[in-house]
């Protein structure tokens, strides 16, 4: 029989890394831009997925610093995808009563782009269900840096001192400021690493890795490591008796 996931017992955050658009047009002899374009296709199942089984918040690792680096005509193209995803998707993000956000240095995104975002934003500010949190131009090493430029803005103006710095406090300062840590952060391509992705935010996340090339992520794969994540036990550092 199925297994039925714990309504209670739901990741607050899930994050992913969307990695293998290009490897999955690759084996298909297609070119990369088709990799992403399918993508986006698992972007919209996932988002529905998450929406409707409860989750409050899931981050989608979109556009990474390093990404700017790439070749000039694929930047261009992910670019226009993403604006056509904004276009085409705000509608049922209504729907569905989600929330768009993003994180990352987004005045480098080209003005189209973040003018679109900006809109998107602002008609799903109303929403009280999902947020749908994307990374844009985003590392983690750079918000960090901001934050800590932030907190010593503060410092100078005689605002607050540096004995006064928490991790509290400096969660204020990053991009995700308000959002609940990752619970989950999950990595599709079947690479083991983090890449510059909410490295603060995962200190005590649980990690997913899977093999499955992001345009074949499929709701029944989400809802398996749902399920995989309820039987793990999350200690904090603590033992398992003091959790019960
Ligand atoms: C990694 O695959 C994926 C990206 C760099 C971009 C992710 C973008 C999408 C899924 C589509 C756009 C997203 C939104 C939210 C509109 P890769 O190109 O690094 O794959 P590879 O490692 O196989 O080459």
């Amino acid at each position: 029989m199925q297994e039925t996931l714990d309504h209670k017992k739901l990741p607050r955050h899930v994050a992913i890394i969307m990695d293998g658009n290009g490897r999955w047009a690759k084996k298909q002899k297609l070119q990369r831009i088709r990799g992403h374009e399918a993508g986006i296709k698992a972007v919209e199942r996932t988002v529905e997925y998450c929406a409707k089984t409860g989750i409050q918040v899931l981050t989608l690792y979109a556009f990474s610093s390093e990404n700017w680096q790439r070749p000039a005509l694929e930047v261009m193209a992910l670019m226009k995808l993403l604006r056509l995803f904004l276009r085409r998707e705000t509608s049922r993000l209504i729907k569905n009563n989600i929330r768009l956000r993003a994180i990352g240095h987004l005045q480098r995104l080209d003005p189209p782009v973040l003018a679109e975002l900006e809109q998107r934003m602002d008609e799903t500010s109303s929403c009280t269900g999902m947020v749908l949190n994307l990374a844009l131009s985003y590392g983690s090493r750079d918000e960090m840096v901001d934050a800590m430029k932030r907190f010593y803005q503060e410092v100078e103006k005689g605002n607050t001192s540096a004995q006064e710095l928490t991790p509290e406090i400096l969660n204020h300062y990053l991009d995700t400021a308000g959002l609940p840590d990752p619970d989950i952060i999950l990595r599709t391509g079947g690479e083991y690493r983090l890449s510059n992705f909410l490295l603060w935010q995962a200190a005590y996340a649980e990690l997913y890795f899977t093999e499955t090339l992001w345009p074949d992520f499929s709701e029944t794969e989400m809802k398996n490591i749902l399920l995989d994540y309820q039987h793990r036990e999350r200690r904090f550092g603590m033992i398992s008796e003091q959790l019960s």
